[in-house]
């Protein structure tokens, strides 16, 4: 028995660390698996690697999620493909960092719009087959970006997007709760993905620090995500509504 049985799950951003992590735990827990990445090549590797292993899984890329009737085509496709739609794992998204002196206004937008924007246009698509389905659950990807400053990469434009994306969590839940639609969100902090792997691999960049002064000495993997967020999706999170999780191994807490 699978925690994800008889399920379809739809995860953006297959082709990226956690997406990817995501889509081999959730397909392995039973689910069908609807994924799109921008990145075409990847998404598809992906997707043949959990066929390989039996797994139930849908991929459709190029797919650019900022672009809401590209969105509400993917969806569309998914639910053509799979039958409905249970569960929505936006986890996928694009920032633009670095020193705030040198942040341009296009970075600010393409960050918001990379990042928070990808929230609506695939929520909204999915909304009414959660609805008609008699219920579903979404999960957000926030980051502790969202509830504390850092100096390690400034980050403006994504801890903003971030704080948007807890916020319409909670909205997301509150419109959701008539349908039996929960909605929470999930806070990674830093977790070794092509998203930080530039950083690492500057020697003396800040982030060997973090890692060196990590409380469990280590960074975050994605599949310590991809499990917090299979938790999310179960029946076994049937309780938790509009809340957050912090998966940070505890380093924003603990000095
Ligand atoms: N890695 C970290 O340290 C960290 C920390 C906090 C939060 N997060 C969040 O975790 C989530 C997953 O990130 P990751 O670390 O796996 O990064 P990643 O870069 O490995 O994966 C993100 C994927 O999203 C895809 N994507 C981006 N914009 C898209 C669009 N418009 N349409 C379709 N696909 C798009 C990318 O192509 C990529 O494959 C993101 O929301 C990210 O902000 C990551």
């Amino acid at each position: 028995m699978g925690r994800l049985d008889g399920k379809v799950a739809l995860i953006t951003g297959t082709a990226g660390g956690q997406g990817a992590a995501a889509a081999r735990l959730f397909a392995a827990e039973g689910a069908t698996v609807v994924g799109c990445d921008l990145d075409e090549a990847r998404c598809l590797a992906v997707a043949a690697e959990i066929r390989d292993v039996g797994g139930d899984v849908h991929a459709m890329a190029p797919v650019d999620l900022a672009d809401p009737e590209a969105a509400a085509a993917w969806v569309a496709d998914a639910v053509a493909a799979a039958g409905g739609i249970d569960i929505v794992y936006n986890n996928a998204s694009a920032p633009r960092v670095g020193p705030f002196a040198d942040m341009t206004w296009d970075d600010w937008r393409f960050t918001l719009h990379n990042e928070l924007d990808l929230i609506f246009t695939v929520s909204s698509a999915a909304w009414p087959h959660l609805a008609a389905r008699g219920g579903g659950v979404i999960i957000n990807t926030a980051s502790v970006s969202a509830h504390r400053g850092a100096t390690f990469i400034e980050q403006a434009g994504h801890g903003a997007a971030k704080g948007g994306v807890l916020a319409v969590t909670r909205h997301l839940a509150a419109s959701g709760a008539r349908h039996n639609i929960r909605a929470n969100s999930i806070s990674p902090g830093l977790i070794v993905t092509p998203q930080i792997e530039p950083f690492l691999e500057e020697p003396g960049h800040p982030v060997h620090e973090m890692a060196s002064s990590h409380p469990l000495g280590r960074l975050g993997q994605p599949d310590d995500v991809a499990r917090v967020a299979l938790f999310l999706a179960s029946d076994d999170a049937a309780y938790l509504n509009a809340v957050d999780i912090v998966v940070d191994g505890g380093q924003s807490l603990i000095s």
